[in-house]
């Protein structure tokens, strides 16, 4: 695991980099888009470096994370229309090139199968973009997923849903109670995984990820078996780390390879 601690409005353009090396080398790549506040600013960034003409993302594919149940298209706080707004209406990518569950489906384990199958289809994901949730999920597996789970209907912790009720006007009533999302299994198999995350509400799930025993009670400690990931956080998300001053040393002491 890489771990970067940085400025948090540094984070976007070091992942904006990332992103920007691999659509040099593969200008049909496949991302993986998060939605909520962590990746924001990798958002800005690329927008930005699409908006200037030095990145394009007119061949990639994208993929979501994660869905509501039971938010129809164009609602405002359904993670596609999120999505849109916060991202893929920004850059260039082509009509129809970014994917997500379809939580408003009248079969939904089809609509997770369907959407298995449509990753697959387009050869994985290359780089995946992860936030975490206060209890330690990643897309909405939520403590006690399974850490090899694929696309599935998942019920929502009280405290995931206290935690987005900013999205729905602060009123955790309209929070769903179920999402789709995309299993550990699942984003395990993505070759690259950058995870963002800032604030000290954070602190704790990230000291778990990074230094904590592999469990379903912290599901992205999962990550800890995955080869190519990438953990960059703020002074505050990285508070609780033991290691802290040793991911800094290997920061300034980097080697290398070639
Ligand atoms: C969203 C997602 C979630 C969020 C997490 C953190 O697609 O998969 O895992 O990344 O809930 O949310 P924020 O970034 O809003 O704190």
């Amino acid at each position: 695991m890489d771990v970067v601690i940085a400025p948090e409005d540094e984070l976007g353009e070091i992942v904006a980099d990332e992103i920007a090396t691999l659509f040099a080398a593969r200008p049909d790549a496949v991302l993986g888009l998060a939605t909520g506040s962590s990746p924001l600013r990798i958002y800005d960034a690329v927008a930005a470096r699409v908006a200037q003409g030095r990145l394009s993302l007119a061949r990639a594919r994208g993929f979501m994370l994660d869905e509501y149940v039971g938010l129809a298209p164009g609602h405002p706080c359904r993670y596609s229309t999120v999505i849109d707004q916060d991202f893929v209406s920004r850059v260039d990518f082509a009509p129809g090139a970014v994917l997500g569950p379809d939580g408003d489906a009248d079969d939904l384990d089809a609509a997770c199968a369907d959407y298995e199958e449509a990753i697959r289809a387009a050869g994985g994901v290359d780089l995946q973009i992860l936030g975490i949730g206060t209890d330690g999920h990643i897309a909405f597996n939520e403590p006690g997923s399974s850490l090899a789970s694929r696309t599935r209907v998942k019920t929502l912790t009280a405290q995931t849903r206290e935690d987005n009720a900013r999205f729905f006007d602060g009123d955790v009533d309209t929070v769903p109670r179920h999402c789709l999302t995309q299993g550990l299994g699942t984003i395990m198999e993505a070759r690259r995984i950058v995870l963002v995350a800032t604030g000290d509400a954070k602190a704790e799930a990230v000291a778990q990820l990074v230094e904590g025993a592999v469990s379903a009670r912290w599901p992205a400690t999962v990550l800890q078996h995955h080869r190519r990931v990438m953990v960059l956080v703020d002074e505050a998300a990285a508070s609780s780390l033991e290691l802290a001053d040793y991911y800094r040393d290997t920061r300034t002491h980097r080697h290398l390879v070639s």
